[in-house]
């Protein structure tokens, strides 16, 4: 059932580039998504790991078009609403969570446009919602979400794509291929640093910061090591006095406007004696020369660096939680659908 692999977890990391490239293919033959004119002010309501994808969604949004995407947990949105946009994503893999639930019958109620972004056909999201766009993720056993989160990016790319007219169609059509080059990597060293820990840091900025958030959430759910995401610049705002060479800190570290910014975060995190796990491009040795551990992602568009680091962090998840011998698949206290408030 597990298709040979120990876990679902495991399976359902290695059919990630088979759910990018099908959802982005869906997507290419889905007619309605030009013609649902993506409004120019659009709230997107989730809970957990489809939040992160909603908050990479804001930051490539933000980057690439004009449209204004503000971001809210369902779980808030229930009791403090704010002025609603035009229209209203709601998020959710299994179609089924309460919180994102009632989100949508609020934004009904407010008249706004709805528009689901689900992994299940049928679910209670796709008959709620005015418009249903499907990830083709198929069937995620395991509670730790990991192909729902890059079949969510998949669909959100696409949607930026629309919007930038089209400027990311070849980005998007080889995007596969770099997440395939990621899955074998290994990380025996990384995660040597990080059985003793019980506490770390993930750092990154611009849209590496969701992808910090989702790669400490990832860390925490499976192996129980307290994680958390930061972006790179507000760790000196505080949690800095918690940095010791007992905390780790995983630093992504990718080309681009902010690399300048976080080499310089990464030192400061050395000088305070934090262990560094950073993640850069193939080559960079830069990156290499300061950090404790170096893993190596290929240089590509940062919207595809965002998909291989995502699955680097889901790896590191892993390969640490089994070397902990933790119930991968079933963690404690969680349930692979919250459908209570
Ligand atoms: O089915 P949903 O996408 O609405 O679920 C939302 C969260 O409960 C879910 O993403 C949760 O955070 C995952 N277990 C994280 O891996």
């Amino acid at each position: 059932k597990k298709g040979g692999f120990e876990h679902y977890m495991l399976k359902e990391i290695y059919e990630q580039p088979e759910v990018f490239y099908n959802t982005i293919k869906a997507l290419e033959k889905d007619t309605r998504l030009p013609m649902l004119r993506i409004p120019a002010e659009i709230t997107v309501v989730a809970c957990g790991t489809s939040y992160h994808a909603a908050l990479v969604f804001r930051y490539l949004a933000q980057e690439y078009s004009s449209k204004r995407v503000s971001v809210e947990f369902a779980s808030e949105f229930k009791y403090y609403t704010p002025p609603l946009r035009d229209m209203v994503i709601a998020v959710t893999q299994s179609g089924e969570t309460a919180d994102t639930l009632t989100a949508i019958e609020k934004a009904k109620a407010r008249n706004c446009s709805t528009l689901a972004v689900t992994n299940v056909l049928g679910s209670t999201v796709s008959r709620s919602a005015d418009w249903t766009v499907f990830m083709c993720a198929g069937p995620e056993i395991s509670v730790a979400a990991t192909k729902s989160f890059t079949g969510q990016l998949a669909v959100f790319m696409g949607m930026v794509n629309v919007m930038a007219d089209g400027k990311f169609t070849e980005v998007l059509a080889h995007a596969h291929r770099s997440i395939e080059r990621v899955l074998p990597q290994e990380m025996g060293a990384a995660v040597s640093l990080l059985l003793s820990a019980t506490e770390m840091f993930y750092v990154g900025r611009g849209v590496f910061y969701p992808v910090a958030l989702e790669g400490a959430l990832k860390m925490k759910e499976i192996s129980y090591i307290h994680a958390e995401g930061y972006a790179a610049g507000e760790l000196k705002h505080g949690p800095f006095a918690l940095l010791s060479p007992e905390t780790p800190v995983v630093a992504i570290c990718t080309p681009g406007r902010t690399y300048g910014v976080m080499l310089s975060n990464v030192k400061e995190m050395k000088a305070r004696g934090a262990p560094v796990i950073g993640i850069g491009v193939e080559g960079d040795t830069e990156v290499e020369s300061i950090v404790d551990v170096f893993i190596p992602i290929p240089e590509d568009h940062q919207m595809v660096q965002a998909l291989t680091v995502s699955v680097i962090l889901q790896l590191l998840a892993y390969q640490t939680a089994n070397a902990l011998e933790r119930d991968i698949d079933k963690p404690r206290n969680l349930a692979k659908s919250v459908t209570v408030e």
